[in-house]
């Protein structure tokens, strides 16, 4: 199946569209293209699984996913974290089929066998008497996600056990996450649960709808102009820098057309700023003075926004993380994580939060623009034309802006390629190549290897 999905001549097409500044539309709703994704690239890049703050002590666990492996996050008896596949060495069953909560240990719903926070198998019901003395028990705990990686509290996960450490796969994304994380002091909190929600996407189109495209701003979110929310420059979302990062990282640091922000530190109350600037490096200090809105992702599947929201005298700020989880080719499981500076004064958290909810949150109204859009594209992609790996019909995606035009701008105070303008396909480029070079690795053609 994987052959068919990917041969040598199939690759050097896609190669050369990219190379051209194109994609092939098929590659979005291809089931074997899904398929080789979730083995060569879910299961070995680093995922995020969940934020320190949402387990508070011994015992706090969560329940996550890696694409299609159910993950149990828990803090031990030692206070680390663990994580461990939420199915049970027995006969498979969930061990844990809530959402989050505290325990002591884990029993399994199915034959009730149990399990201390370490995933040692510590209880089988009618043990001796059932399977004599010779059952080890110790050969059939749970069974541990191969790499956990912890940065700034975020806790990733990676399903390959010689998969290169986190922080060497962020890179340079983590001078970022220290703006946006470790900018107050007790950094960032989850506040609520991620709120999830399925919808009608291709996981590639999500991740780079948030990471890359600013572009999509004043058409899709046309309404926010409209009431006034927005400004009417329909260039409003492309100041600032694209900084395209390793392995298909990138950020997009959106300012005004000044290149200052309207609204300094993201409208945070002026009493923290001194706090930001005790944090932070002065280069840091400054980027996050001008920048209006914080964009970008993490490949393959996570993404991120920190924008302003509100009105003058009561703007806001807040740390949106989210996780397109994929279900299919067509199809997203969306985790939406809210957070904030632990050190913000509580009502300022609390009427962030409220604005994250009218516009990031699933009924929110950003949210809904964007998820009409999603589901039209892998719609409009299913079809005889669409799917066509010739191309005969000249079905690819266009991502020629600022292709060969825009060069990168020397003088950006932070790390990576950093362009001058957030209108602007090369973070998009940098993610198909990076896409396709994980696909090809180690990939088993017929006639030879691709590596
Ligand atoms: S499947 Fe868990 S105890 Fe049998
Ligand atoms: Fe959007």
């Amino acid at each position: 199946m994987i052959k068919n999905a990917l041969d040598e001549k199939t690759i050097q097409t896609i190669k050369q569209k990219m190379s051209e500044g194109l994609l092939p539309q098929w590659v979005l709703s291809d089931p074997q293209i899904h398929e080789l994704e979730l083995q060569k690239i879910f299961g070995h890049t680093w995922q995020f699984l969940a934020h320190e703050s949402e387990l508070k002590e011994s015992g706090s666990y969560v329940t996550r996913w890696m694409a299609d492996d159910p993950v149990l996050v828990v803090r031990n008896s030692k206070g680390e974290i663990k994580a461990f596949l939420n199915s049970c060495t027995h006969r498979g069953t969930h061990l844990c089929t809530a959402d989050f909560g505290n325990k002591k240990t884990f029993t399994c719903p199915y034959h009730g066998w149990s399990y201390n926070l370490d995933g040692d198998l510590i209880g089988i019901v009618a043990g001796n008497k059932v399977y004599g003395q010779e059952m080890k028990k110790d050969e059939w705990g749970l069974r541990p996600i191969p790499k956990i990686g912890i940065y700034r509290g975020m806790i990733f996960g990676n399903l390959d056990p010689h998969a290169i450490p986190l922080t060497d796969y962020l890179g340079d994304m983590k001078w970022y996450f220290d703006i946006l994380l470790g900018r107050s002091d007790g950094g960032m909190e989850v506040r609520g649960v991620p709120q999830r929600w399925v919808a009608q996407a291709n996981w590639k189109m999500t991740s780079e709808n948030f990471a890359a495209d600013p572009y999509h701003v004043q058409t899709t979110h046309r309404s926010t102009v409209e009431m006034g929310i927005s400004p009417k420059d329909p260039l409003y979302a492309g100041y600032g820098h694209q900084v395209v990062l390793g392995h298909g990282h990138g950020i997009n640091v959106i300012t005004s057309a000044t290149g200052q922000s309207a609204h300094p530190f993201q409208g945070m109350p002026e009493s923290m700023w001194p706090m930001f600037k005790r944090n932070l490096n002065p280069e840091q200090f400054e980027i996050l003075s001008k920048t209006t809105v914080f964009v970008g992702g993490v490949f393959p599947n996570l993404s991120f926004v920190s924008p302003v929201h509100g009105t003058e005298g009561h703007l806001h700020n807040y740390l949106n993380f989210r996780v397109w989880r994929p279900l299919g080719p067509d199809k997203v499981e969306v985790w939406c994580w809210f957070m904030i500076d632990k050190a913000a004064p509580e009502e300022y958290k609390e009427e962030a939060y409220k604005g994250y909810i009218g516009s990031f949150g699933p009924s929110g109204t950003l949210e809904q623009d964007d998820t009409e859009i999603w589901a039209r594209v892998v719609q409009a992609s299913k079809g005889i034309m669409a799917r066509d790996k010739t191309l005969s019909y000249n079905n690819v995606f266009n991502y020629l802006m600022g292709f060969d035009r825009v060069e990168p701008d020397e003088n950006f105070p932070g790390p990576g390629v950093a362009y001058p303008t957030c209108y602007l396909d090369a973070l998009s480029r940098s993610m198909h190549e990076y896409w396709l070079e994980m696909l090809t690795r180690d990939l088993h053609i017929e006639g030879g290897e691709n590596h």
